[in-house]
């Protein structure tokens, strides 16, 4: 059989080694816990829930859903976005739904980019950024989040484009920005004319007293770009495939124009549901920051009392951590897999400047994450005690050595 060779041009899965290795041994019987994936272990809000079971028992949610999506659904995300950041969208023109903030990701990229055009993408970084342009015939060009540079991108450096994506709080370094970075990037992508999307998968999960702002609160946000937010992370919503596009009318339009000729949109059912995310379960969000602080201060310490330089993220369900000297991203994953059955993620697979870090994430409950830190330290004394490996370690999530904000 003969398929589309743009499915060639999407690199590997890193995964699916470490998937194997997972499967393998679950079948054998071993408890293996995951710290892999970022997919909140705790049930969506009850009142999200209830919205929903009343709106599926009404036939008017039954019929294809436009891609508009509701009224009711535009005004409520305008409302959100009014008391959450002091931004005003107009629900008529500056707000599309999306199917999960990944399907606004890859999909954006065929909405604004031609064969030949470049996306530059932050690396490492989330992979629908490389995919979404590279499926548009597209080309991407990695902008190098560095340690000591607060995990931002060096603007500067960057070649031409036509697309910029920017992602803050930032999967996978825990990295955070103040308004000051996104009015640094709307001058950007002015002077450059980009058009530049910001992925807001996290601006909910904040810790320590942080506030995370929206791109579209830095003056002239909207001429520029738009911002791609997720109902998932915050209001524990993996499944539903719920977020949406906001900002620059003409980039929804678009937008929209594509999604009519691809899907007929979010159930109108999910559209409810969403709206009671945002008005009844608002207060959600800072519940789950309280947990997964928590957690995070769970493993900061369980990874400093075995001699381990920590210091925790601001935000995210997620810690960026170095490797131990002498390990590859991928190798140290492979031994914490293998001597204490705990998954964590190979920083290479969000790109080449993840290599020599790990990603943990704190999305299982306290007990499973205590055992999992546990057994990493008792990993780290049997493989010092017999091989060495494990060298001197350093973990850090990124906010040592350089500023978070531009
Ligand atoms: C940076 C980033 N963007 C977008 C998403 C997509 O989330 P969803 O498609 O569930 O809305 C994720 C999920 O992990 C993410 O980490």
């Amino acid at each position: 059989m003969k398929f589309a060779r743009r499915l060639d041009a999407v690199p590997p899965y890193l995964f699916a080694e470490l998937e194997r290795k997972i499967e393998e041994r679950e079948l054998a019987g071993i408890d293996v816990i995951s710290l892999g994936i970022g997919d909140p272990d705790l049930p969506t809000p009850t009142a999200v829930i209830e919205a929903m079971a009343e709106a599926i028992r009404d036939p008017a949610t039954h019929q294809y859903p436009s891609n508009r999506g509701t009224a009711a659904f535009r005004e409520a995300v305008a409302g959100f976005y009014a008391e959450r950041f002091g931004v005003a969208i107009d629900p008529e023109t500056e707000v599309i739904p999306v199917l999960g903030g990944k399907e606004g990701v890859a999909h954006v990229a065929l909405a604004t980019l031609d064969p030949g055009d470049t996306a530059l993408a932050p690396d490492p970084g989330y992979p629908p950024y490389t995919s979404g342009p590279l499926f548009s015939g597209a080309k991407v060009h990695y902008l190098p989040l560095a340690e000591e540079n607060g995990f931002l991108p060096d603007l500067e450096s960057a070649p031409e484009g036509r697309l910029l994506f920017v992602n803050y709080p930032n999967n996978p370094t825990g990295a955070t920005v103040e308004v000051d970075f996104f009015e640094h990037v709307v001058a950007f992508g002015r002077d450059r004319g980009l058009i530049v999307v910001h992925d807001n998968a996290y601006s909910e999960i904040t810790f320590d007293g942080y506030t995370a702002p929206s791109f579209l609160q830095a003056e002239g946000a909207k001429d520029v770009g738009v911002e791609i937010f997720s109902l998932s992370k915050g209001w524990n919503m993996t499944g539903w495939r719920a977020g949406w596009i906001a900002g620059n009318a003409e980039i929804v339009e678009r937008y929209r124009h594509l999604k009519t000729n691809l899907d007929s949109g979010m159930f109108d059912a999910v559209q409810r549901a969403a709206i009671a995310a945002l008005t009844e379960a608002r207060g959600f969000p800072r519940e789950m920051s309280q947990i997964y602080q928590r957690r995070r201060d769970l493993v900061a310490e369980g990874l400093r009392a075995i001699g381990l330089e920590v210091e925790p993220p601001r935000a995210t369900p997620y810690f960026w951590a170095r490797v131990p000297e002498g390990h590859t991203s991928a190798s140290f994953a492979e031994l914490v897999l293998e001597r204490a059955n705990v998954v964590i993620s190979p920083g290479g697979a969000y790109g080449p400047h993840g290599e020599g870090f790990v990603r943990i994430s704190l999305t299982v409950g306290d007990d499973r994450l205590e055992e999992a830190v546990d057994r990493i330290a008792a990993l780290r004394s049997v493989a010092q005690g017999e091989t060495g490996r494990l060298g001197r370690p350093v973990i850090s999530d990124g906010r040592a050595g350089g500023a978070r904000t531009s």
